[in-house]
This record gives C-alpha cells, sequence and structure tokens, in this order.
C-alpha cells in the first residue's frame, strides 16, 4: 500500500502573550467569561519584529533540523494564510529565501480562511502519491495572526503562531490516504475581511452553526467513504482534533457530534458518553487553544502537536479524527493514522519549552503593538536582532525601498 503523511511537525509560536483574565478586567467583563465560557487562558500576542513571513521560516527551519531535511530536498512550498504580507508576492517566495530553497520548487500560497491549510496538506498529499516513485518532499506551512476589533466579541479569541509539516512517503508521524477525506463547502458570510480592512467583520453566532453544519457534513461523508455505520464512529476513533477558535468550540463540536451519532439514547447518557469521551480523546489536544489562541490555518494542526506533546508514546499507532473548518467556508474531516516509534518526532516539538520562553504582556502594552501601523516602522535592523533566540531565527526589520526586510 502507498504510504504518504507527515514526516516531522514543527510548531512556531511568537514571543508575547496576554493573560485572558487582565483582558477581561480591562474590559469589565467577568473574567469567567473568557476562561470557563470561551475556555480560553491566554493568547499570543505578535510584537512588531514579527509577522506571518518570520512565524512560517522560524516553525520551518525548526522543521528542517529536526527531521535533518535539506532545503533542495524540498520540491513543493506551500504557504496557507490569511495574514498576507502582499497582493501578489506570496509568503511562500520570502520563505523560500529566508530558508535557501532551491529552485527547482513549485512555490505558492493558498487562501481559504482556516480551512487554507488543509487545502495545502491535501493537495500535496495527492502530489506526492502522484509522485511515488522519486520520493519528493513537501514543506506545508500554516501561518496566521488572528486579529479582531478593541473591545469587539472576537477580541479574546484572537492569537498568532505557524504550523509547517513535511510530506513525504513513508512518513515517520502520521499517514492519512486522502480518498476517504469527507469534504464540505458552501457559500455563506460567517466572517471575512474585506480588502482592505485591518480586522474581519463577524457574525459571531452565525459562524458556530456554519461550522456545526459543516462538521455534520464532512462527517457523514467521511462516514460514508468508510462505510462506518452511524453510532460507530466515536468509538472506531482513539482521538478527536477539531479546528479550535476557541478551546470550548471543541466542546460544542463533540457534543454535537455525539448527539448526531447516538440519536436514539435519552439526553443524560448523551451527556454522560460526550463527558467521559471528551476527557479521554479531546482534551489531550486543548492545550495550543487554551494558552495560544486561534491561529487560523494552523489551529487544527496545533491541536495535533498538542495531542502528541500531552499524550506522548501514548498515541502511538493511534487513529485520530481531524476536523478542519474554515470560514465561507469549507470544511474536511479526515483520518490521521499516528506511526508506531513516535518518541523522536515528539522530542522534537518543543512546544511548551517555547511557550515557557514567552513574556508576558500588559493590556496597555498590547494596546499600544497592535495600534500601531506596520507600515510606519522604520527601524534599523540591529535594534530587533537582540530579539532572536533559538526558536526565533528570523526577524522582521522593517521596508526599505517597499521591500520587506528580514534578518
Ligand atoms: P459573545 O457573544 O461575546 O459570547 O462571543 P457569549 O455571550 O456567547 O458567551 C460565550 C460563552 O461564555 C457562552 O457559553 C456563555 O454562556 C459563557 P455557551 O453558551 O456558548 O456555551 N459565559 C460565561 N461562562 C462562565 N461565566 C460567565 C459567563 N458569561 C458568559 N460569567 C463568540 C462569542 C464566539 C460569538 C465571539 O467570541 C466571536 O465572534 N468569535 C469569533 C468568531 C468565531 O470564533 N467563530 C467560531 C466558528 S467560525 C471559525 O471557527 C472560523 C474562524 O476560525 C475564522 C476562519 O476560518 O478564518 C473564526
Amino acid at each position: 500500500m502507498i504510504d504518504v503523511g507527515a514526516g516531522g511537525m514543527a510548531i512556531y509560536v511568537p514571543q508575547l502573550y496576554l493573560e485572558h483574565r487582565e483582558l477581561a478586567e480591562a474590559r469589565g467583563v467577568p473574567p469567567n467569561k473568557y476562561l470557563l465560557g470561551l475556555g480560553n487562558r491566554r493568547m499570543s500576542i505578535i510584537p512588531i519584529w514579527e509577522d506571518s513571513v518570520t512565524m512560517a521560516a522560524n516553525a520551518a527551519a525548526q522543521l528542517l533540523e529536526q527531521t535533518g531535511t535539506h532545503p533542495e530536498e524540498i520540491h513543493q512550498l506551500v504557504v496557507s494564510t490569511e495574514s498576507g504580507v502582499d497582493h501578489s508576492k506570496p509568503v511562500a517566495s520570502f520563505v523560500q529565501g529566508l530558508l535557501g530553497i532551491g529552485s527547482r520548487c513549485r512555490i505558492y500560497e493558498i487562501k481559504h480562511a482556516c480551512y487554507g491549510g488543509t487545502a495545502g496538506i491535501v493537495n500535496s498529499i495527492d502530489w506526492i502519491y502522484r509522485n511515488y516513485t522519486t520520493s519528493r518532499k513537501a514543506l506545508v506551512i500554516t501561518t496566521d495572526i488572528a486579529r479582531y476589533g478593541f473591545e469587539s466579541a472576537g477580541e479574546p479569541t484572537q492569537g498568532a503562531g505557524a504550523v509547517a509539516l513535511l510530506l513525504t512517503v513513508k512518513p515517520r508521524l502520521f499517514s492519512v490516504d486522502t480518498s476517504l477525506n469527507g469534504i464540505f463547502s458552501k457559500d455563506v458570510f460567517d466572517f471575512w475581511r474585506p480588502t482592505g480592512h485591518r480586522v474581519p467583520l463577524v457574525d459571531g453566532k452565525f459562524s458556530i452553526d456554519c461550522y456545526l453544519m459543516a462538521l455534520e457534513e464532512s462527517v457523514a461523508h467521511f462516514r460514508a467513504n468508510l462505510g462506518i455505520h452511524k453510532g460507530k464512529l466515536i468509538e472506531s476513533l482513539d482521538y478527536f482534533v477539531y479546528h479550535m477558535p476557541f478551546t470550548q468550540m471543541a466542546h460544542k463540536a463533540h457534543r454535537h457530534l455525539v448527539n448526531l451519532e447516538h440519536p436514539d439514547l435519552s439526553e443524560a447518557d448523551r451527556e454522560k458518553l460526550c463527558t467521559e469521551t471528551f476527557r479521554v480523546k479531546v482534551e489531550p489536544g486543548l492545550l495550543g487553544a487554551r494558552e495560544v489562541g486561534n491561529i487560523y490555518t494552523g489551529s487544527v494542526y496545533m491541536g495535533l502537536v498538542s495531542l502528541l506533546e500531552t499524550e506522548r508514546e501514548k498515541c502511538e499507532g493511534k487513529r485520530v479524527g481531524v476536523f478542519s473548518y474554515g470560514s465561507g467556508c469549507g470544511a474536511e474531516f479526515f483520518l490521521c493514522h499516528l506511526k508506531k516509534g513516535l518518541a523522536g518526532p515528539i522530542q522534537g516539538l518543543r512546544f511548551q519549552e517555547q511557550m515557557a520562553r514567552r513574556r508576558k504582556v500588559s493590556v496597555e502594552e498590547y494596546v499600544e503593538i497592535y495600534s500601531k501601523n506596520r507600515r510606519e516602522i522604520r527601524y534599523h535592523p540591529r535594534d530587533v536582532l537582540p530579539y532572536k533566540d533559538p526558536f526565533t531565527r528570523f526577524v522582521f526589520t522593517g521596508f526599505r525601498d517597499h521591500k520587506r526586510q528580514y534578518a
């Protein structure tokens, strides 16, 4: 059987964070609305010396090192983002330059809200499948800055980060058979950012309805592809990782799935099943959403990283149901089959170590940083070089002749 999937994964989170408790106090909201109602504790704040390019390159540099991959081995480089830095030049081109990826490589950027990462991964897996005999490798990077307006309902669901995946034949981490994927898409306005807008327009409650509808439809397609009867899906998968704009969204998704799968059970029995399966099959993937926030395209893949770091070798050989959702909307439910012998790839993730090196900012500092217009930033590279650390290898140093500069 042809075996294609991820040979490795790496995550990058920026150097600053904000506590939800402090944001709630500043906004005059009971802290438990954010801490329990949304289920978030901290969110990543991106400083002016980082952007979607540096986050992507910082995640990918770790990944290449961790997997011993030479940049010339990459024949397809895809960056999925809704935080692009240019209307024409793709983030992937900047990343190619920073990482020294060769010219015999197809590179492009994908946009479809938070679903873009999955589009890149699925297409790259299919491309590798077609080139199976040549053992080609693809690098897919999700990178995003989730920004909402100050004092808006979405403000406590912000975040920033990048996840990079190395896709290959005979993968060490997990394989995916894309022919089984459950797919759903529909033209809706639940969350969108018209050209020129710094922050999105959101129909918050409707976006949750769209998400749940997409889950229902893509699971139905997946179940049919796999030939699993209704009522058997939850027991046949070991873990579930849902797209998580905020942690409690995973709870809403899982409850919806339990209700759909078991309409014949009493409400009390469904609640019991939901609580039990959530603790064992969903909870291990929540770390990133709780501590970093929404990272749009990378959110569901940060959930996978969280699962791997939390469960470690316990999840070897297990089957993970992954639900990817992007507003607009597009969705896919697919099966990640984790490999045996995961100690090495898990060791390389260093997610918690990376979060521990972040610096807390006050609400005032966060407002000041997010009020700045990056186009007005004029500073000399030496001012930002001290911000480099073992995870932040690339920094944004401003503009020269309208060209973004990095060091
Ligand atoms: P809101 O309307 O301010 O919040 O914003 P709420 O009033 O619905 O409260 C949230 C929860 O806190 C509720 O729980 C409250 O009961 C609870 P629920 O009823 O939902 O279970 N609560 C409390 N709990 C404990 N103690 C308290 C307390 N007070 C209230 N004192 C909303 C919520 C999600 C709408 C807002 O944050 C928002 O607009 N977020 C952005 C949109 C979003 O994340 N949508 C999710 C689905 S769409 C998606 O995932 C795509 C996306 O990632 C974008 C992309 O694809 O690119 C966003």
